[in-house]
Formats: C-alpha cells, sequence, structure tokens
C-alpha cells in the first residue's frame, strides 16, 4: 500500500498502519516532498510505501512522488492500495498517475509484463464508481498517445497510424474516423502533405476523427502532426539523434489519445481531430530546398528546407480543419528543436492569436502538471517567414526564434477570427530517461493537458 505522508505527521496515520512501521523507520522518515520508503510488513499488505508529501500541499509533488513509488515497485506487483485520507479531492487525478506510472514499452520475446490490474482506495468516504471509469479514460488516452509514440517507423507507418486511429474508434462509443488515402489527398489539392510525402515509398494519410455529444455547444479542431519519420529528407538530418525521430508523430498521438479520451468521458463538446501523417524522406522523387508547392489553401510555400516539413503537412491540415468551421483551432507538433533549446523537456512552447485562450491554456497547464510557456507573435515576426517568390517560406531568420517563425508559418494557414492556440511539444513528448509518472521514450505528454483543458469549457 502507498501512503502519503504530509512532513512531520507520520504519527497522525491511523494506528493499524503505525504499528506494522519499525521504529527505525519512524525515526528516520521525516515526509520531505520526495522522501520514499518501502517498509516489507509481516501482513496481508506485503509492503507499505511510505511517500513524502512535504510540508505544504502541492498536487504536483504528490503526483511525481506517487509515481515514483508506483515505478518502483517490483514487476509482480499487479495489486496496489492507495492510503488516500485528505485526498478524496485529487483521487481522479491520482488515480491517472497510478495507471499510467508503471508504462512500459516492449517488443521483447520475454516481455516482463508490469501492468495493475486492481487499485483499491482507502479514503474518508468511498470513491464512487465514476472516479475509476474516469480516470482509466484519461490514462487510456495517454498510453495509446505513448504506445502510438514509441512504435518504430517500420511498425508505425502513415497507414498503421490511420489504422490504428480506426481501431480506437471502433472500440469506443461515440467516436468515428475517417481517412483519405493518395488519391483523395491528389483529388482535394493536400499540396504540401504531397510534397513532403512524395521522397516517401509509404502512402500519406489524413486521419479525421470525429466525436459528437448530443448537448455540444462548441466545435473544436485538434490538429496534430504526424510525422512517422522525420529524416529531414533532402536536408538530412545528423545521424546523432536521428532514430528519435520516429516520435514525430507524437503530435497526431496525442490527438486520436484525447479522442479517445473525451468519448468516454463523454464531455458536452463536439470535437474534430486531424491528423495528416507522413514520412519525411530523402529520395530522387523528394522534394528539395527552393522548391515551391501550393498548399491545399492556395497560398504558395517555398521549401527553403526539407526539414521544416512538419509546418507544411499542418498547414494542409489546419486548412481542412477550416472546413468544419471550429469555434477554436489547437495544434500539437513536435515542430522545432529550437522549442527543445528554449525549454528542455520540461515545457512545451505555447503561440497563440487570442489572449483569452492562451491564459486558458496557461492554466490547464498549472492545473495537470503538463506546462506551457507563451511567446510572442506580432508582425516583426511574420516578417521572418515573407518569400520574395512564393507566399511564404519554411524557414525563419536561421536559428532565430524559431519556435516562433514555426508559428508564425502556421498563422498563415488559420482563418483570423478564430481563436487558435499551437503547441511545439519536441521538448516534453519525449524523454531520454524516465521521470516519475513519465516513461522513456514517449511520454504522451499534452494528453493530461488537453483532457483539463476541454473539461474544463463544461
Ligand atoms: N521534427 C523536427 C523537430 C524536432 C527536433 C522534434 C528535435 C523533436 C526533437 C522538425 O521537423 C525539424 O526538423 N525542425 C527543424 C526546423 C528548421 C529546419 C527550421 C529544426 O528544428 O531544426
Ligand atoms: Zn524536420
Ligand atoms: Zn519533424
Amino acid at each position: 500500500m502507498i501512503v502519503g505522508v504530509a512532513q512531520g505527521k507520520l504519527n497522525l496515520l491511523p494506528i493499524h498502519i503505525l504499528d506494522l512501521i519499525p521504529e527505525s523507520v519512524k525515526q528516520e522518515f521525516s515526509g520531505e516532498a520526495g522522501q520514499l520508503k518501502i517498509v516489507f510488513v509481516n501482513s496481508p499488505l506485503e509492503r507499505i510505501v511510505l511517500a513524502g508529501l512535504g510540508k505544504k500541499f502541492n498536487l504536483e509533488a504528490t503526483r511525481r512522488i506517487l509515481g515514483k513509488a508506483i515505478s518502483s515497485l517490483d514487476k509482480a506487483v499487479s495489486k496496489v492500495g492507495l492510503y488516500a485520507t485528505g485526498l478524496e479531492d485529487y483521487l481522479e487525478d491520482l488515480l491517472v498517475i497510478s495507471l499510467i506510472s508503471n508504462y512500459q514499452y516492449s517488443h521483447k520475446k520475454n516481455k516482463q509484463v508490469k501492468e495493475l490490474t486492481e487499485i483499491v482506495i482507502v479514503a474518508d468516504k468511498e470513491p464512487s464508481q465514476d472516479v475509476f471509469k474516469r480516470s482509466a479514460a484519461v490514462a487510456n488516452g495517454v498510453v495509446i498517445a505513448r504506445d502510438l509514440a514509441n512504435a518504430p517507423s517500420n511498425l508505425m507507418t502513415p497507414k498503421s497510424l490511420a489504422a490504428a486511429a480506426k481501431k480506437v474508434a471502433k472500440e469506443i462509443a461515440g467516436l468515428s474516423c475517417k481517412i483519405k488515402g493518395l488519391p483523395e489527398l491528389t483529388k482535394e489539392n493536400f499540396g504540401a502533405l504531397l510534397a513532403v510525402s512524395q521522397g516517401s515509398h509509404q502512402e500519406p494519410q489524413l486521419i479525421e476523427m470525429s466525436y459528437k455529444h448530443p448537448q455540444a455547444k462548441r466545435r473544436i479542431a485538434l490538429v496534430g502532426k504526424g510525422v512517422t519519420f522525420d529524416s529531414g529528407g533532402i536536408n538530412i538530418k545528423p545521424t546523432p539523434g536521428m532514430e528519435e525521430m520516429k516520435i514525430d508523430m507524437a503530435g497526431g498521438a496525442v490527438v486520436v489519445g484525447v479522442m479517445a479520451a473525451i468519448a468516454q468521458l463523454d464531455l458536452p463538446l463536439e470535437v474534430i481531430g486531424i491528423v495528416p501523417a507522413t514520412e519525411n524522406m530523402p529520395s530522387g522523387a523528394a522534394i528539395k530546398p527552393s522548391d515551391i508547392v501550393r498548399s491545399r489553401s492556395g497560398l504558395t510555400v517555398e521549401v527553403a528546407n526539407t526539414d521544416a516539413e512538419g509546418r507544411m503537412i499542418l498547414a494542409d491540415g489546419l486548412d481542412y480543419a477550416k472546413e468544419f468551421k471550429p469555434d477554436e483551432i489547437i495544434d500539437l507538433a513536435t515542430l522545432t528543436g529550437a522549442a527543445l533549446v528554449a525549454f528542455g523537456h520540461e515545457r512545451a512552447a505555447l503561440v497563440g492569436n487570442n489572449k483569452k485562450l492562451n491564459q486558458l491554456m496557461i492554466d490547464a497547464g498549472e492545473r495537470s502538471g503538463e506546462g506551457v510557456w507563451q511567446l510572442p507573435l506580432d508582425n516583426d515576426y511574420r516578417t521572418h517567414v515573407k518569400s520574395e517568390i512564393a507566399d511564404v517560406k519554411n524557414l525563419g531568420e536561421g536559428r532565430n526564434a524559431g519556435v516562433i517563425a514555426g508559428a508564425a508559418f502556421l498563422e498563415k494557414f488559420i482563418p483570423k477570427d478564430t481563436p487558435w492556440a499551437h503547441l511545439d511539444i519536441a521538448g516534453p513528448a519525449i524523454k531520454s530517461k524516465p521521470r516519475s509518472y513519465e516513461s522513456r521514450g514517449g511520454t504522451g505528454w499534452g494528453v493530461r493537458l488537453l483532457v483539463e483543458y476541454l473539461k474544463s469549457l463544461n
């Protein structure tokens, strides 16, 4: 059983638990934030994991120590108790964390299964069945996003991503999914998506998921970057780190995960999830630096760098999203290394065109623990993506303001009066080592943020 202990408050635990804890542990365990102590006990509980919550309650600190506690359990553990007295208000959130903390992506023949199948809550009042269902829905969304993002590009082609989205939609009531392949994309002039995909043997796909609650008053479009492998194209990436580019569809994976979660949560909204999916490869057929392509919107794009492919496929995805006349558009993309330079793996960069939406995203970030930080976009920056020969250039001023240049490009494809938020998740989408409730590799970062945001619209 995992027992959260506020600093200096160990003695407030019920006597039947306290009695199981040796005196030496009572002496040494202060309950300082982040402190963890496993006590093997001679009782049906088997072991008690004391988790320090610190002096002042902090939800994110509690999530992190819980994640640490769960991931520290050995692989055979399938049932865990949560001593949640005093934490009743945060139960749904903490259950989500419990369910995602022991995630593992593995293709080993003898994969060690480490799955929690049972969580027992000890609290002052009986938690509702609803809490379990709702937390399972969000955790499931995160796991979907992680599985999709972690799959290597030979197993996660644009077609397999589309098939995975179809499968998710089929399994969840109220969710539907439509796919456009090469013939439709060609006929419907998805010129920028097609240009990026032309160097690859894999057929591009446009994934469109939809969910509509009968009482929906608001229509939201989510657009996610679905580059299943980003080699850089003719502007090929250097060897170190190229293998990480299997993750370049993380934005799309988050969109699929969020769609799954909100349909299961039955949120009173209408949400369209759009994922343009393609590989970015070098070949004799690939786009080349200096090429000019006509995007679906009709705007022409100067391809200054074939490695700035994400914004091109999003251009067509965002333009397609317009057809649904959404009240707002949110896009997620592992768009720039510059976002990683600016914020590390800790936060996503936010650029938007609407103060209210920006603030709501920032607030949802604080509540969910998936934080975002806003960067500006004004005319000075808009000039960065001006092209002399096309309507827009897919590159800014070299290394300068890379995140904002990406956003300035995307903005060209957003209707002027539609609130829009762009999340550059290149940092937090992938972790080189596990951290508390986040797995190594694809983190599913953004699912909890967006679910939190969408919930707040009720
Ligand atoms: N997928 C990359 C961005 C990326 C980098 C994601 C590191 C995750 C980790 C993107 O397509 C890219 O290559 N961006 C270029 C843009 C540049 C050419 C304007 C970059 O950031 O270097
Ligand atoms: Zn790229
Ligand atoms: Zn990319």
